[in-house]
């Protein structure tokens, strides 16, 4: 069976038709739904969702399949997507509702090494970034999301034992990827190549695996888990 409709049938239809928002259904969503940062400020988990439940984030959240509908399956857990984009911060917003999803916020922020700074030291359980912009043109490399840099940053905020779970279907951004994890010793490969081309079980079909996949590119799935350093 092809894997979009396996993942149909255990996620549902991650794209429903979305409901007319009128202004104030919007300025609603927004206020429950949209964490107002401030930039001099930690994030606060506490004050944001009110418990101290579990935190991943997802970076790069795009049209939102993956924090709305996991958000429904893990109650148990906090999501927060950050995204840097109003336009899909809004198509994301249209996919939540403050009953069923009362565990998502949402942030507009564009992610570098700097989110050590505004994030607690291990206090992420789990950060999932799913098709970063792969920047395929040598020149662009540097503003790849991916460095040295941004691994130094996410290393402090894992809890011990926290996962980063990567996908994408750019091939030399993966191996970019691996090479990066593989010049460190604070993280493990769940994967003995570094990679793998198996759609994990528990994988949410997203919009660029959706759109990536019609034109003939599969993911690869990458996934880490932060150590002691050293040990
Ligand atoms: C290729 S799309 C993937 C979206 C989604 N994860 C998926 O799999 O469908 C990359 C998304 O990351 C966002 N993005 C790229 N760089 C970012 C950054 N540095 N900080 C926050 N969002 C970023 C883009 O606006 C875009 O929505």
């Amino acid at each position: 069976m092809p894997f979009l409709n396996s993942s149909y049938e255990k996620w549902g239809n991650l794209n429903p038709p979305q409901p007319h928002l009128t202004k104030v259904d919007i300025e609603d969503k927004n206020s429950f739904f949209q964490i107002k940062y401030d930039k001099f400020k930690e994030l606060d988990f506490y004050e944001i969702f009110g418990n101290n439940r579990s935190i991943t984030i997802e970076i790069g959240s795009g049209k939102g399949e993956f924090i709305a509908t996991y958000s429904r399956f893990y109650p148990e857990k906090n999501f927060i997507g950050i995204e840097l984009k109003d336009k899909r911060i809004m198509t994301t917003l249209k996919k939540l509702d403050i009953e069923n999803n009362s565990n998502v916020r949402l942030l507009k922020l564009f992610v570098d090494s700097d989110i050590v700074k505004y994030i607690r030291p291990e206090s992420i359980d789990e950060l999932i970034i799913y098709h970063p912009d792969p920047w395929p043109k040598t020149r662009h490399h540097k503003h790849r999301l991916f460095q040295k840099s941004f691994l130094d940053s996410i290393y402090p905020i894992l809890k011990i034992d926290g996962y980063i779970r990567i996908s994408t279907d750019d091939l030399n951004y993966k191996d970019w990827i691996v090479r990066l994890f593989n010049e460190r010793d604070d993280f493990e490969s769940m994967y003995p190549e570094g990679y793998s081309m198996i759609v994990p079980d528990d994988h949410l079909w997203t919009y660029f695996d959706e759109i990536k996949s019609k034109e003939g590119y599969e993911p690869c799935f990458m996934l880490y888990k932060k150590k002691v350093s050293g040990l």
